[in-house]
């Protein structure tokens, strides 16, 4: 059986402002109170896992372990069925220091054939870890293709080339809403919000 939160308040183990907000609104409905590894300016940990979730893992618990506080974690990114799954666990790193998620697009489109099979997927891992360093994972994913030129200025990373099956919006041009219903963090947290967490005030104590 997962280990249940039952505390006030959760820090985001991200520096990643759009992963932070979109973590906060998923929490929003448990009523937890938020803090995030930037506010707390705690470094970054090396990410040299080999997979989402031990990416997730270490985040969380590096995270726990020096904020003294239970931790959320994410890792994510973009799997291109064409690429052998790539950019995957490095999808922040195609964007270079800065960053630069248009160049990350570019770079995704521009190392796919004209007629590549163009079907990619987001994959998102959540590790929730307590200080004693016991973790709990949970993994999500969302199946879509990818599309060109991007679309869209909505949520971040590479949203406005993702189209998720079945729809024809980008990421990038969907009501923050209807991507939080169907995304990739939003399964890996139903999961965990079902295995870890009471919805709703907590009782005191
Ligand atoms: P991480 O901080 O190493 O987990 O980097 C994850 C990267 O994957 C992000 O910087 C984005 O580029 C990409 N990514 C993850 N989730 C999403 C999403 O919901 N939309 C767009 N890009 C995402």
């Amino acid at each position: 059986m997962a280990r249940r939160f039952r505390g006030a308040r959760i820090v985001v183990a991200s520096h990643n402002a759009g992963k932070v907000a979109e973590i906060a609104e998923l929490l929003a409905p448990c009523e937890i109170e938020i803090g995030s590894a930037g506010a707390l300016g705690l470094a970054e940990p090396e990410e040299t896992g080999t997979t989402f979730r031990e990416n997730a893992a270490l985040k969380a618990l590096a995270c726990a372990g020096a904020a003294g506080e239970v931790a959320l974690s994410d890792d994510s990114g973009l799997a291109v069925a064409a690429l052998g799954g790539a950019p995957g666990i490095h999808s922040a790193r195609w964007g270079g220091p800065g960053r630069d998620f248009a160049l990350a697009m570019r770079r995704v489109e521009e190392a796919l054939a004209p007629d590549a099979d163009r079907r990619a997927a987001f994959v998102c891992a959540l590790a929730l870890a307590w200080p004693d360093r016991h973790v709990e994972i949970f993994e999500g994913r969302i199946d879509g293709h990818l599309v060109w030129p991007p679309r869209g200025e909505r949520g971040f990373g590479y949203d406005p080339i993702f189209v998720p099956r079945g729809g024809s919006l980008t990421f990038g041009e969907m009501e923050p809403a209807t991507k939080h219903a169907i995304s990739h963090r939003a399964a890996a947290f139903r999961d965990l919000a079902a295995a870890c967490l009471a919805r709703g005030p907590r009782p005191a104590g």
